[in-house]
């Protein structure tokens, strides 16, 4: 368990709920048919609700709060974890959107629900290990603070992929 300023908790929550989320799609991959195909449009299904109602928040609050905050001490750009961590946001909401038009569309999308479990599990770790440590580093005690009022607490049935008012907190 890594250790982390409280003020992040509420991001190293949703983590842990997309944690969740890959090791699902990782178990319905390891199935065999017709479990498999079945399992893995279970575990997409749910990927989409939790990315509608709690992942994209997650996003926005890394991007227009976390970011911004240390953007006052470095130049993002010549930090290579935040550069990666953009570039996998852009990725990451690029498979989303072709995950839901191909659940709406009734097309096959095993491979691409594997694909995006994984990159979710690496994210998270790229993250945890390197971007939050950079930002507690960078901001301090009084600018961790600073912003912790506006990271979003989880509504505690997220993780069951029943989004409804996570953000009444
Ligand atoms: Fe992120
Ligand atoms: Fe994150």
């Amino acid at each position: 368990m890594i250790k982390r300023h409280k003020s992040l908790y509420p991001l190293s929550h949703h983590h842990h709920h997309a944690l969740v989320r890959a090791l699902e799609i990782r178990r319905a991959a390891e199935q065999p048919e017709p479990e498999r195909t079945a399992a893995l449009h279970r575990a997409g299904r749910a990927l989409v609700e939790f990315w509608k109602h709690n992942g994209s928040v997650h996003f926005r609050e890394e991007e227009e709060v976390l970011l911004p905050a240390c953007a006052r001490h470095v130049n993002i750009a010549e930090e290579p974890a935040f550069v990666r961590m953009l570039a996998e946001h852009a990725a990451i909401r690029a498979g989303l959107q072709d995950l839901e038009q191909a659940l709406a569309d009734h097309q096959p999308a095993q491979e691409l629900i594997i694909e995006l479990g994984r990159m979710l599990h690496d994210h998270v770790r790229l993250e945890e290990e390197q971007v939050f440590p950079r930002a507690e580093a960078l901001l301090g005690e009084a600018g961790l603070q600073a912003i912790a009022p506006r990271l979003t607490q989880l509504h505690p049935k997220a993780c069951e992929a029943n989004p409804a008012e996570h953000r009444e907190n």
